[in-house]
């Protein structure tokens, strides 16, 4: 137990250092939000015009928005906009002149109503909504579930009444947005309080969340247009293969306890620097969530751990939207797995044309997750949300059912 109180002491401590930052560098004067050194992503167009292009289709790009019609992918319309739950009481969901907003009724009468404000999640497999009420943000009780087109309740909420008082922190924008201006930190209690600045924040994760600020490389490459060698910015093709991960594991290795700001976050800077070590769950990878892990269960993967330089970037490309295209990355795949090196499938049953379209489904199946659950409305038990393990290996229960597949 005395691991737990020194835990909650840290995050206590380290919430209030990373928000006395926050506050302390804020301007109001400065156009970026984040401060001059930072130039926004519209600054990249003129030079960098495919990659930006490629860019806003990205779930990156998409993942936090002003809620509205084309930003909700749930329905306003009757009846698919309506929510029971087992205390009897009804959530609606109504688009009105004045905006969006979820309506609690209970037998008509009306309980609770409060307007969607932001969009969290690209839409790629849910979004979930806040609503800002006297500089906090609140997540609303109904989420909208993708792959059940259907609104549904909000992981973690009580299914029997709709919650509307789940105040949202501060990290959830930290892996979520690029910036957010937050007034004052306060504590109440054992509860850390934020206040936000209303209408203060970056939407999406833009180029310099993860090139680090690029004000003075615009300047410069504006006034040197000869030069053709990039200058003020950080080559990626130069750093380590462990900071090149480290990029993408600030988000993409769960929540650990902070020590510093997601937001300061630049490329070549150490993840370790950022949380404290994790000594309170010590997870083996097959009890790992495969939401929100990529980055401990790829590393806990054969294909890393005999490689020399294997990253993120060996498979995706960080500025195209390259879901579900399943030979292109088995094409990856076969950049080290060669017939000719005998590194290939030794799975015999399919011819190898066969194998070579699609990999994936077999050594990186999609799981169930355990903590990404959805209550739809009239059901008893809630539905996992499914996602692609990163720890590549063989499963042969999911061989089984590809190959049944195939044989439908
Ligand atoms: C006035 C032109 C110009 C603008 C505007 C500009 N860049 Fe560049 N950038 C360059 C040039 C020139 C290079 C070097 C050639 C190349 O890689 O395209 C470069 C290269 C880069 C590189 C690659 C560095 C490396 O070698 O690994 C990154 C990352 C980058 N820019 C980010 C940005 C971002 C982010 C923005 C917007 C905030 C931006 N640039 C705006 C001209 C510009
Ligand atoms: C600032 C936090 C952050 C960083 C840094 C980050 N990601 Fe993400 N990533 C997210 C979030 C949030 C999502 C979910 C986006 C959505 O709403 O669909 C996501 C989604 C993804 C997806 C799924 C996209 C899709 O369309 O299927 C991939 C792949 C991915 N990230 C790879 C990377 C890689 C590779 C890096 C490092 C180069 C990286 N991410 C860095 C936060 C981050
Ligand atoms: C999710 C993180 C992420 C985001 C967002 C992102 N990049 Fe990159 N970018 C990378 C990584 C990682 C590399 C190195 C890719 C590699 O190693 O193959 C890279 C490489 C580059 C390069 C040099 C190599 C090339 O492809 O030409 C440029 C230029 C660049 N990015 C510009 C941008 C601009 C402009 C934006 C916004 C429109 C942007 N990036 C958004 C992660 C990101
Ligand atoms: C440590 C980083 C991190 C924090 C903090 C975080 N998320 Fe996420 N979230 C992610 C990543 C990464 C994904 C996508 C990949 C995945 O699900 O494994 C994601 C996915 C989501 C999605 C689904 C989007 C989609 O379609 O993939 C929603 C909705 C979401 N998060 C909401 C929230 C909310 C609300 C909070 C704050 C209470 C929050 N997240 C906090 C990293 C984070
Ligand atoms: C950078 C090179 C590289 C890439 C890219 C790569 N692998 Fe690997 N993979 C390896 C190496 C090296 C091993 C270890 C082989 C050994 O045991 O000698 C391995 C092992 C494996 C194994 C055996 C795992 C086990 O637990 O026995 C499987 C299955 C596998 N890879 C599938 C894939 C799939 C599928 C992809 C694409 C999604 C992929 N690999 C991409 C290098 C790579
Ligand atoms: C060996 C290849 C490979 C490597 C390396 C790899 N990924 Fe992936 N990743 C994939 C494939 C394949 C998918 C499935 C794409 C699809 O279904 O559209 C995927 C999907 C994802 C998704 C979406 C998962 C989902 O189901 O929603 C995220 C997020 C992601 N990768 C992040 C990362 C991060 C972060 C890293 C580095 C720590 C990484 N990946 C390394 C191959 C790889
Ligand atoms: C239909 C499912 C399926 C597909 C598709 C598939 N594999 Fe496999 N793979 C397996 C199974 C099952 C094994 C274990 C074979 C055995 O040992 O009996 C295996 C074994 C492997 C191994 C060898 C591991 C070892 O023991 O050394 C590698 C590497 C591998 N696969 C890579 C790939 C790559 C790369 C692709 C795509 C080109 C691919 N696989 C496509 C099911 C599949």
């Amino acid at each position: 137990m005395n691991k737990r109180l020194l835990c909650i002491s840290l995050l206590i401590i380290s919430c209030i250092i990373i928000f006395s930052q926050c506050v302390g560098k804020r301007s109001k004067e400065e156009e970026d939000l984040r401060g001059r050194q930072f130039a926004g992503s519209a600054a990249c167009i003129s030079c960098h015009k495919n990659i930006y292009d490629s860019y806003v289709t990205t779930g990156h790009y998409k993942t936090s928005s002003p809620a509205s019609r084309a930003s909700v992918k749930g329905s306003f319309v009757s009846p698919h906009n309506v929510f029971s739950y087992s205390n009897g009481t009804k959530v609606i969901m109504e688009a009105r002149d004045s905006g969006l907003f979820q309506v609690a009724l209970s037998d008509s009468t009306l309980e609770e109503l409060h307007r969607f404000d932001i969009s969290i999640g690209s839409g790629r497999k849910a979004q979930t909504f806040l609503s800002w009420q006297n500089g906090k943000y609140f997540q609303l009780p109904l989420s909208y579930f993708i792959s059940a087109h259907s609104w549904a309740n909000s992981p973690g909420f009580p299914p029997s009444y709709p919650k509307f008082d789940r105040m949202i922190p501060g990290t959830c924008f930290g892996c979520h947005s690029s910036a957010v201006g937050i007034k004052n930190v306060s504590m109440e209690g054992l509860q850390l309080s934020e206040e936000f600045e209303k209408n203060q924040l970056v939407y999406g994760i833009d180029c310099e969340r993860c090139h680090g600020p690029a004000a003075e490389h615009v300047a410069f490459h504006k006034d040197h247009p000869q030069e053709k060698n990039a200058m003020h910015i950080t080559k990626i093709g130069a750093l380590k293969n462990q900071q090149k991960l480290d990029m993408c594991a600030l988000c993409h290795s769960g929540l650990g306890t902070p020590q510093r700001s997601a937001f300061d976050f630049k490329p070549g800077d150490n993840l370790s620097d950022y949380f404290f070590p994790d000594f309170t769950r010590p997870e083996k990878t097959a009890e790992m969530d495969v939401h929100g892990k990529q980055y401990q269960l790829f590393t806990a993967s054969k294909c890393f751990i005999k490689s020399e330089e294997m990253n993120c970037s060996s498979c995706h490309n960080p500025h195209s939207n390259e879901r579900d295209q399943l030979q292109a990355f088995s094409q990856r795949c076969m950049n080290c797995h060669k017939t000719e090196d005998h590194t290939f499938c030794k799975m015999t049953a399919l011819p190898a044309a066969m194998l070579s379209k699609n990999c994936i489904d077999c050594h990186m199946p999609a799981l169930a997750s355990r903590s990404i659950t959805m209550l739809t409305n009239g059901q008893t038990s809630p539905t996992p949300d499914s996602m692609r393990t990163h720890l590549i290996a063989i499963y042969r229960e999911e061989t089984r059912k590809f190959m049944a597949t195939l044989k439908q």
